[in-house]
């Protein structure tokens, strides 16, 4: 059922520290911009207004968790911070062995190494997150999509848009012999922050034991994903977030987190899993690129602060007001008849750029012009999940661009208040009155991988 939630009851939490922000001039953004080369990620942060850009590592801690920060233990090995972080991962996922790393990304690094994933071998997902994508691809394995359909219509509702396709999947296995992994991504990033649901995980997990194939959640949302299941999965209204979130660790070999997101810190991550040969394989290499298995390349304070964290964000509270901030934002957007994505995700709110800008040809960049225009017009930075971040040339050297072009509100934990949510949709409403003047963008740098990140434009203006 579509959410309809007008108001917005007060936070579970009150402010104890403020950090002061600002408004720039419109001249001040212009010239920014320039100097960025048109990419949002170049601007410097002190001249944003509202920071959209990602909800990961951008979370504000309590006082639990900064009080944690002054008990941290920094011995190179064995603190006391790592066995706290083991007993709440253990806790929740069930899994044996616990290894932390500094963030997500390195995590997938170390599980595709461990899985020995090379140019023979395939990985298969609802959704790859871009990192891991790029992490699956840079060693030469191919990175597969199998998202349900629905996921790639943004006006049609449904409860778990972040699904695999579960016949596309038994049909690929079918046909393909080299599948090392499979990885669900809990929620679709992605796709927009759209949740998986428990049936889902429990097939896939009945595939891949069939098949004999991995299989790991990419975890970096996983209290959001069991709110979600809490409120629309049949069966499930009267467990905690903790035990459905235990359920859906219980079907999967293993889970790769980056704890910027549901870990409630700035920077973290970890992995758990069951097999003790992946886990010694993830020892070996990581003391080369990491660190030692129990810091991970992290100091005792931020293993202390990550466990304090995971336990936080499992409260049922802070789970509820988190899911009502992004139904506010997105059901008065709806009303206001701005195209966003339905239903609205579990982190972001996401417009539709190909429906708000139809005048801008992907080739020309929607989404990306999007963001120019709010950072421009009104001080919000947000990132595109379109044409810059996903089009690739095939072998015929044509580029093929992505079905959605998506532009990510993403919100920070525990951060931004009503007020500031208001302002993003009075922003959005009023550049969507004449978005018919927003151009479209030229690039004129590209690296090879995540382009994004360093990609630079330049205005179409004729
Ligand atoms: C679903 C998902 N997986 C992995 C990552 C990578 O995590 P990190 O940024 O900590 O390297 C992200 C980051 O946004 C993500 O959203």
């Amino acid at each position: 059922m579509p959410n309809t939630n007008d108001t917005l009851p007060p936070p579970p939490f009150k402010i104890k520290m403020v950090e002061p922000i600002k408004l720039t001039t419109l001249m001040d953004r212009k010239k920014h911009l320039k100097a960025a080369g048109y990419n949002i990620f170049n601007i410097p942060a002190e001249e944003v207004y509202i920071d959209l850009l990602t909800d990961s590592g951008t979370s504000a801690m309590s006082d639990n968790q900064w009080s944690g920060l002054m008990l941290g233990d920094e011995s190179y090995a064995q603190c006391r911070n790592y066995f706290h972080l083991e007993s709440v991962v253990k806790e929740i996922t069930g899994f044996e062995y616990v290894i932390p790393t500094h963030q997500g990304r390195s995590a997938e690094n170390l599980v595709c190494f461990a899985l020995n994933l090379d140019e023979t071998k395939v990985a298969i997902s609802n959704q790859f997150f871009d990192t891991t994508r790029a992490n699956i691809e840079s060693i030469g394995a191919k990175a597969h999509d199998l998202v349900v359909q629905e996921a790639f219509n943004t006006s049609v509702y449904h409860d778990f848009k972040g699904n695999m396709d579960i016949h596309a999947l038994e049909e690929y296995l079918n046909q393909n012999s080299n599948v090392a992994v499979i990885i669900l991504t809990v929620t679709n990033n992605t796709g927009g922050g759209q949740p998986v649901s428990l049936e889902n995980i429990k097939s896939v997990s009945q595939i891949a034991r069939k098949y004999k194939i991995p299989f790991f959640l990419d975890a970096a949302r996983f209290a959001e994903n069991a709110y979600f299941i809490k409120l629309r999965e049949k069966g499930y209204s009267d467990y905690t977030p903790i035990q459905i979130a235990q359920k859906m660790f219980s079907y999967v070999d293993g889970c790769m987190m980056s704890a910027k997101k549901d870990g409630l810190v700035n920077i973290g991550g970890f992995i758990a899993l069951n097999n003790a040969n992946l886990y010694n394989r993830i020892k070996e290499r990581m003391v080369i690129t990491e660190g030692f298995p129990t810091y991970g390349g992290l100091a005792g304070r931020d293993l202390e602060t990550m466990a304090r964290g995971l336990n936080e964000v499992l409260s049922e509270d802070y789970l509820q007001y988190r899911y009502q901030q992004l139904q506010y934002l997105g059901n008065k957007l709806e009303k206001a008849n701005i195209p966003i994505l339905l239903p609205v995700g579990g982190h972001s709110v996401n417009l539709d750029a190909r429906k708000f800008l139809p005048h801008i040809p992907q080739s020309e960049f929607p989404g990306w012009a999007l963001t120019i225009a709010l950072y421009e017009m009104f001080g919000i930075r947000c990132v595109e999940l379109g044409s810059v971040m996903f089009a690739y040339q095939n072998e015929d050297e044509k580029w093929v661009y992505p079905e959605l072009e998506l532009v990510r509100l993403a919100i920070p934990r525990r951060v931004y208040s009503r007020e500031h949510l208001d302002y993003i949709c009075q922003s959005i409403i009023e550049l969507y009155k004449s978005r018919e003047k927003i151009k479209g963008l030229r690039m004129t740098y590209s690296p090879d991988f995540l382009r994004h990140f360093t990609a630079r434009f330049e205005p179409i203006t004729e």
